[in-house]
């Protein structure tokens, strides 16, 4: 049975980075037909209501109709020590991720975080992910389990670490490969489940790890593969320590066949021009992360670097201080504002839909409103409380009416969410 969902309806022709706000399409008096879990039309409601009489209403009166958002970067099993006190990355890790990552060891934990996790985002109008897990391969078994019976489109891949952390959290070499095996044959492609290949990051794998993983990554070129890069300067100095060799971060992913289209670098901060420029030729994707880069005090992100690269937008949960992608837009616009670059709301919404979903190479899929494309959609109320409602009396057009939601709007602005076109809130 046809769904027509009537409201504002935003979308986008083109990259407001490449196009400005001209990229974007607004329908005022707007509906989108949803049939068979994917959009079947966008237009005008009169038009689309005239042509399908036979499709149920759902009228979400002024409410925004949008994609909804894509969180291209995120660690799930730290949902439950989000905004943790006073560190820097590497005490951070040490002191409150790594002790917390090692509870998935128990399935039961896992799964219960995987469900809290996922109930959380969605209703923060979050309807695909990127995630890492911990190294329990039942960590990734219990996010891809209570994804699928959600519908939703996500990617997540074991975090593959075998030295600097405790023990208990450690693989080897060895179990790194054959625990991604054997996870990304059982779920690569399943539904809408999609696995990528996780190192976490230069010092906690060694290049044997990191090379066993570039093996496998060749012999499934169609995965992705996420890891991070040039967060924090004193994380930097660590990794030169560790690879003396290596011209740089980048340097230390490359000789591992670890760069390349399809490679997904979260935060990406403090990056050298030499590393700019291969990361341009290769075509890969940065993956800015501002709640998170301000909350660990790791610096201010050059979203200069949108107009060459796939650039994505991510909460970063738990080193993000927040679930919600209107306050990690709210966090990039500020950031941007200290590198005087002041972000049109199109270029930030843009970022939370179309840019992670093409920085996952899924554009075509998801992250827009476009005939074709799966349903996963949210409508979003514009004056969802009393300071915001008044903040928007005055706007003459949408971004006036919508800035002030993605500055200080939260979950309580997503009134409705589909994915894969049934309704989940
Ligand atoms: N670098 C390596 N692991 C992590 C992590 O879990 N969070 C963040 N923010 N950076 C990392
Ligand atoms: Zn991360």
């Amino acid at each position: 049975m046809a769904e027509l969902i009537l409201g504002q309806v935003l979308s986008f022709d083109a990259s407001p980075f490449v196009e400005g706000e001209a990229a974007a399409r607004h329908i005022a008096e707007g509906a989108v037909l949803v049939e068979d879990g994917r959009i079947a039309a966008v237009g005008e409601a009169a038009a689309l209501r005239s042509a399908h009489p036979q499709a149920a209403i759902t009228d979400m009166g002024r409410a925004l109709l949008s994609a909804g958002f894509v969180d291209a970067h995120v660690h799930y099993p730290q949902t439950a020590m989000i905004a943790s006190w006073g560190k820097r990355l590497i005490d951070w890790l040490n002191q409150y991720t790594f002790p917390e990552e090692m509870r998935f060891a128990d399935p039961a934990y896992a799964a219960e975080i995987a469900a809290r996790y996922i109930g959380l985002v969605t209703a923060n109008g979050t309807t695909s992910f990127c995630t890492y897990s911990t190294t329990h391969p039942a960590s990734v078994d219990a996010i891809f389990t209570a994804a699928r019976s959600a519908g939703m489109r996500i990617f997540a891949g074991k975090t593959c670490m075998d030295r600097n952390g405790p023990p208990g959290l450690l693989d080897t070499v060895q179990r790194a490969y054959d625990e991604s095996k054997a996870l990304l044959e059982r779920w690569h492609g399943v539904d809408r489940l999609s696995y990528v290949i996780t190192p976490r990051f230069s010092p906690t794998s060694t290049p044997e790890q990191m090379a066993v993983l570039g093996a496998l990554w060749k012999e499934h070129p169609q995965c992705l593969m996420q890891t991070h890069l040039s967060e924090q300067t004193d994380e930097i100095a660590w990794v030169k320590e560790l690879y003396p060799q290596a011209r740089d971060y980048l340097d230390t992913y490359e000789p591992q066949d670890l760069l390349r289209e399809g490679a997904v670098y979260g935060h990406a901060i403090h990056l050298t021009e030499r590393e700019k420029a291969r990361l341009i030729e290769a075509d890969a994707s940065l993956i800015h992360c501002p709640t998170s880069n301000t909350f660990i005090g790791s610096g201010l992100f050059d979203m200069g670097l949108a107009t060459q690269l796939r650039v994505g937008l991510a909460t970063d949960t738990g080193g993000g201080s927040s679930f919600s992608m209107l306050r990690t837009m709210a966090a990039a616009y500020e950031i941007a504002q200290l590198r005087h670059m002041p972000l049109h709301p199109s270029h930030l919404w843009w970022l939370a839909t179309q840019g992670s979903a093409r920085a996952l190479r899924v554009e075509d899929r998801i992250g827009n409103l476009a005939p074709g494309m799966e349903a996963d959609l949210i409508a979003v109320d514009l004056a969802s409380t009393p300071a915001i409602e008044q903040a928007t009396r005055r706007a003459e057009n949408l971004w006036q009416e919508l800035f002030p939601t993605i500055m200080m709007g939260d979950d309580r602005a997503i009134r409705a969410v589909w994915i894969g076109g049934r309704k989940a809130i």
